[in-house]
């Protein structure tokens, strides 16, 4: 067999960029670096443009492409950094956490969900420097704010109330030694008990459950009423779709509010046609409806969750715009009174 050239193992080059800077600006790869990427037999190109990539970037590769569970644990203890390639759920989540927990582990780790051409030239189009500076500032003027205000011309006309005893969540990629790093980024995301309003979803859905249809919105939105965080009507035009939300609302903690999230990602100009954490970044506001990211804070949780995701939206904090019909206009901001939480409820 004839060894393949760098070349051809690359992907088509807006991809290829999107993996190196995945690799060097949100992994973090240094020369000299040993990196393990276990990945699943079904994200195995992907997993190779990273080991590419990271060898470029003068990075040494542990282990093998699919590891064993006993392997894995060699891995974690041998590797300097460790990437997850997933597919829409964590495989292994529950063991690396439970390693984590020995202390044991001193290994950066980092999960990529969704791994394939779109997230790499969709995701990583701007640098993490800008993104984790979004954040920030979006954070840090969240938990100075009573209300947020939602609005769009497709008719969405929404109040939510921040409390400062619900946390802000960051999730930008940042390994914080207890909990992997997630990636693809970046959004932040709160919780609040007075969502009130209507919310017009004309971008996309995103789902923790199997969902066999094209996810984006713009062709058919789906409009909710919302009442003190409480789903009170659902309508959608595709049949399909209506049957889901209506369905998905009508059982448990389905109709209420878990999650008010923001994507911040501005490199993603386009949703993708299936249900991906790309749709959910994508800058826009989305509701969450089911499980909460809170915690223990709140008193009650639901393992399923559905995204509701707007298009071109505008956001004010208080006085302050944040958005301007889809496009972040935050300017600068102070630091934060508080340090913000990392980490991501669904995604571990
Ligand atoms: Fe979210």
């Amino acid at each position: 067999m004839t060894r393949r050239s760098t070349d051809e193992a690359r992907p088509p080059e807006p991809v290829w960029r999107g993996v190196q800077r995945c690799v060097d600006e949100y992994i973090g790869i240094k020369p000299g670096q040993r990196i393990g990427i276990v990945a699943a037999a079904t994200e195995s190109k992907p997993a190779r443009w990273l080991r590419l990539a990271a060898q470029e970037a003068g990075a040494e590769i542990v282990g093998d492409e699919e590891l064993s569970h006993l392997t894995l644990y060699q891995v974690l203890e041998s590797a300097d950094t460790i990437v997850f390639v997933d597919g829409q759920h964590s495989r292994n989540g529950s063991e690396v956490v439970d390693a984590l927990a020995t202390g044991k582990i001193s290994a950066d780790i980092f999960r990529l969900f969704d791994a394939g051409p779109e997230v790499f030239e969709l995701c990583f189009a701007v640098p993490a420097s800008y993104l984790r500076e979004l954040n920030r500032r979006i954070i840090a003027l969240g938990v100075s704010t009573r209300a947020a205000r939602v609005t769009s011309e497709g008719g969405t006309d929404l109040e939510i109330g921040f409390e400062t005893r619900f946390g802000w969540i960051d999730s930008c990629g940042r390994y914080d030694g207890r909990r992997p790093g997630v990636l693809p980024p970046s959004e932040v995301a709160t919780f609040s008990l007075s969502v009130n309003g209507v919310f017009f979803a004309d971008g996309s859905l995103n789902t923790n459950f199997a969902f066999p249809h094209d996810p984006r919105l713009e062709a058919y939105p789906v409009r909710v009423e919302i009442e003190d965080s409480v789903i009170q009507t659902v309508h959608c035009e595709n049949p399909f779709i209506d049957a889901v939300v209506g369905g998905f609302v009508a059982e448990g903690a389905g109709s209420r509010v878990g999650e008010v999230g923001f994507g911040t990602n501005t490199g993603i100009r386009r949703f993708v046609p299936f249900t991906s954490h790309i749709n959910e970044r994508y800058p826009a506001l989305h509701i969450g409806l089911g499980s909460q990211n809170q915690g223990d804070r709140v008193g009650w949780n639901y393992p399923l969750h559905l995204d509701l995701i707007a298009n071109n939206c505008s956001i004010m904090f208080d006085e302050t715009v944040v958005m301007e019909q889809g496009r972040y206009v935050i300017g600068h901001v102070p630091d934060p009174q508080r340090a913000p939480e990392t980490g991501y409820v669904d995604t571990v």
